[in-house]
């Protein structure tokens, strides 16, 4: 017998995602980061005749897999590969007037961390790539060998949250005179020869978090284009976005509640015209439960932030 072939991506909080966004089954929605489009068949399979959903990813792998996968849904799913930042300006493009709803899910996917040659991985040797679409403007082999001893430091510790930040940072720059450094298993031996053995796999996953975090600008221009998406939501349109860790999850949090993000003094006369647009679904946010991080550990960082346009 044939062994099934592992799993694209197993759709995180997908009930719960489902049940916060779709407001209306004949609405236009957008999926901005489809991987292997599990969330996407979810929302399709409830969908009425009318409703569409646009799927976009930058990895052209996801596209071409989701693409696949979605087929039997038609005209009622199409889909871009582009960076998610550039979405609200082809909306137009795609006739879209008014969103009933967008959901982010942020970060990697199951696929790009478990593919070796996408070197997003510290337990897998592999190139120090971690691109997830030829959009991006650097590899991770350019951040580890052409960023400064500071701008290294300072990723590691914004970015990853890690307190050895100028130690590995230091020991990359010493390590990089004598040799290159490629490949995964370098840059995670040379984390793991800087720091406790008790804290070595969590500095590494650190470490690599944040090297990621800014080869894909994944920060950069989130804020921005999750504030651009609550202007193309209709009254009532949802915001749904799965974070995974805390700089993500702040953003989020934000924007679902509509707090301003203009820099308008409290008291300046005039309404500040970025506030009050959005209502928070879901205070808490939503976690997954017992069961669904036992079979998807993915899913035990996962917060989902939902936001109604008011
Ligand atoms: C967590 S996975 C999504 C999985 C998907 N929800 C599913 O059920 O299969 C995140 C996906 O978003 C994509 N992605 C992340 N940041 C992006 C960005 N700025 N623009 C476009 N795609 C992005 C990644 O390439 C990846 O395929």
């Amino acid at each position: 017998m044939l062994a099934k072939a592992p799993e694209y991506h197993v759709p995180v909080l997908g009930p719960e995602v489902v049940q916060h966004l779709i407001s209306d089954p004949n609405g236009i929605y957008v999926d901005a980061t489809l991987g292997g489009g599990g969330h996407a068949e979810l929302i399709l399979e409830q969908l009425g005749s009318e409703g569409r959903l646009i799927g976009v990813d930058r990895d052209p792998v996801a596209i071409s897999v989701a693409s696949q996968r979605l087929a039997r849904f038609g005209s009622r799913f199409d889909h871009r590969q582009i960076p998610f930042w550039q979405l609200p300006d082809v909306l137009g493009s795609l006739g879209v007037e008014r969103l009933k709803g967008a959901l982010f899910d942020l970060g990697v996917s199951s696929r790009q961390i478990d593919d070796p040659e996408r070197g997003f991985s510290y337990r897998q040797n592999g190139p120090l790539d971690m691109r997830m679409g030829p959009d991006a403007a650097r590899t991770a082999e350019q951040v580890v060998n052409e960023y400064s001893n500071s701008d290294l430091a300072k990723i590691f510790r914004e970015y990853g949250d890690e307190r050895a930040a100028s130690r590995i940072a230091k020991s990359i720059c010493r390590e990089r005179e004598t040799e290159w450094i490629r490949s995964t298993t370098q840059l995670a031996e040379l984390v793991a020869r800087h720091v406790p053995e008790r804290y070595v796999t969590k500095s590494q996953a650190r470490v690599f978090q944040a090297i990621r975090i800014e080869v894909n600008e994944e920060l950069k221009n989130l804020e921005e284009t999750l504030n651009r998406i609550v202007d193309a939501l209709g009254t009532g349109g949802r915001l749904a976005i799965l974070t995974y860790h805390s700089l993500e999850d702040r953003i989020a949090k934000r924007v679902v509640k509509g707090t301003p993000i203009s820099n308008l003094p409290r008291d300046f006369p005039v309404a500040d015209p970025a506030a009050g647009k959005m209502r928070d679904l879901a205070r808490r946010g939503i976690t997954a439960s017992v069961k669904e991080i036992k079979a998807n550990p993915r899913a035990r960082s996962a917060t989902l932030r939902v936001g109604e346009r008011v």
